[in-house]
């Protein structure tokens, strides 16, 4: 029995449209510029301004999407920036979006991982029933202490991820290498807006699950480095990705003749993004894939990508995918230049004022100031509800 190709039909990628040149930051915290350019590997940061917001980046990710909606009959919402303890926040995105009321929606969490079991659910739901169409979205905001070793690694930005049984960009494997641990590398307790993080613990936390999901493939497909054209990982900053393929080629279960140089080819087009808007936790991986298809200048049909996905605290998998032919035909790679080119850089002082005003929590009307956003804006908040309005893309 063949078969049934189920993977990506399309994928597509938002990010606010403000940012922060981290040459600006270096010089405000007396950091030299090289260390977060070379030695983290990160150039800019997006920032979210007061009226944007996880489910406004999430729907403005989905609105291209919009030929797809009346197939949709699953949603998942990936995040580890949740707005409600109870509501979840793709029911507010199946609202402004119109999608069937003939639809289950529901909200996922495991740090930076959520997206990825998300993408797995959605493969076997397409799998069982061939003609249903899921909805994944990821939307986060990367946030962390003024000041803090972690600060230039913030960001934020949404996917959306399409998956069907007609994978037009990714036709996914079924193997996949899993891990779970119980580590405290990072995490954010309810009470606060920001997270903590062991930086050094989580760098090395990475790379054990990487390794352990890695050999975990390995057993099941027996393939190695040199079965992948390229290679996308999680991505909180570049320089990890960096780490990660270097973990990979010292690994006596990954022979290849793959070596350090390969990176270049093998790595490098899927992190042009990411260099540039920063940390988006759930939506970094798939970020990544992202870039790769936009911005890879080989042409990618039929390479095979592997894929990592970790999350704190922690899990972690490795799967695998084959890019379709004509995947060309349908990426957003000029929408996405686009919104990347046409950001307002923010100076220190706008960028903390921003970080700094928090959401009112009294119940009492709040009504917003208009910032630039997508097509969707957070308005304001009255009597403990959130109200979200369609804008004119400015
Ligand atoms: P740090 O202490 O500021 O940096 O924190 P450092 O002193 O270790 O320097 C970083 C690198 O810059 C080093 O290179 C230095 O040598 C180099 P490395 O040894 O790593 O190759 N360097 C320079 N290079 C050029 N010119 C210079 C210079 N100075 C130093 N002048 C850290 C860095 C990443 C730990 C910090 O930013 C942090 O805590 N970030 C957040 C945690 C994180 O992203 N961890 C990654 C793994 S965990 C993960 O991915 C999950 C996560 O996404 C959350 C989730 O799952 O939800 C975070």
């Amino acid at each position: 029995m063949t078969e049934l190709p189920v993977g990506i039909e399309r994928i597509s990628f938002y990010t606010p449209r403000y940012m922060l040149p981290l040459t600006e930051l270096a010089k405000t915290r007396g950091a030299d510029y090289d260390k977060y350019r070379i030695g983290i590997g990160q150039e800019i940061m997006a920032v979210t301004p007061p009226d944007e917001d996880i489910v406004t980046m999430a729907a403005s990710a989905a609105l291209p999407l919009a030929p797809y909606f009346s197939s949709i009959d699953t949603v998942f919402f990936a995040t580890e920036s949740s707005i409600d303890q109870s509501k979840a926040a793709g029911l507010f995105v199946h609202g402004l979006l119109g999608l069937p009321n003939r639809c289950r929606v529901i909200e996922l969490k495991q740090a930076c991982y959520s997206a990825t079991f998300a993408l797995r659910m959605a493969q076997q739901i397409v799998t069982n029933t061939p003609s249903a169409r899921v909805l994944v979205l990821a939307s986060d905001i990367a946030r962390y202490e003024l000041g803090s070793p972690a600060e230039p690694t913030q960001g934020a930005g949404a996917v959306a991820i399409l998956v069907s049984s007609t994978p037009s960009l990714l036709h996914m494997d079924a193997a996949a290498g899993i891990y779970a641990a119980d580590v405290m590398d990072f995490w954010r307790p309810n009470y606060r807006d920001a997270a903590v993080v062991e930086g050094k613990t989580s760098t090395r936390v990475y790379l054990q699950a990487l390794q352990n999901t890695w050999e975990h493939y390995h057993e099941q497909t027996g393939r190695t480095l040199d079965d992948f054209d390229r290679c996308c990982f999680h991505t909180p900053f570049t320089n990890m990705a960096v780490k990660a393929y270097q973990q990979l080629l010292k690994m006596q279960s990954a022979p290849a003749t793959k070596e350090k140089s390969d990176f270049e080819s093998t790595v490098s087009p899927s992190l042009h993004y990411n260099r540039i808007t920063g940390n988006t936790y759930s939506a970094s991986l798939y970020e990544s894939f992202t870039s790769l298809l936009d911005t890879d200048p080989d042409d990618l049909s039929n390479k095979r990508v592997s894929f990592f996905s970790y999350g704190s605290g922690c899990t972690a998998e490795f799967f695998s995918g084959t890019i379709a032919p004509d995947y060309e035909k349908y990426i957003r790679k000029n929408e996405h230049r686009a919104l990347l080119d046409d950001r307002t850089p923010l100076t220190v002082q706008q960028y903390e004022d921003m970080f700094n005003l928090t959401v009112p929590r009294d119940g009492w009307n709040y009504t917003f100031g208009h910032y630039r956003t997508g097509p969707f804006r957070f308005a304001g908040i009255s009597k403990h509800k959130r109200l979200y309005e369609r804008t004119e893309d400015k």
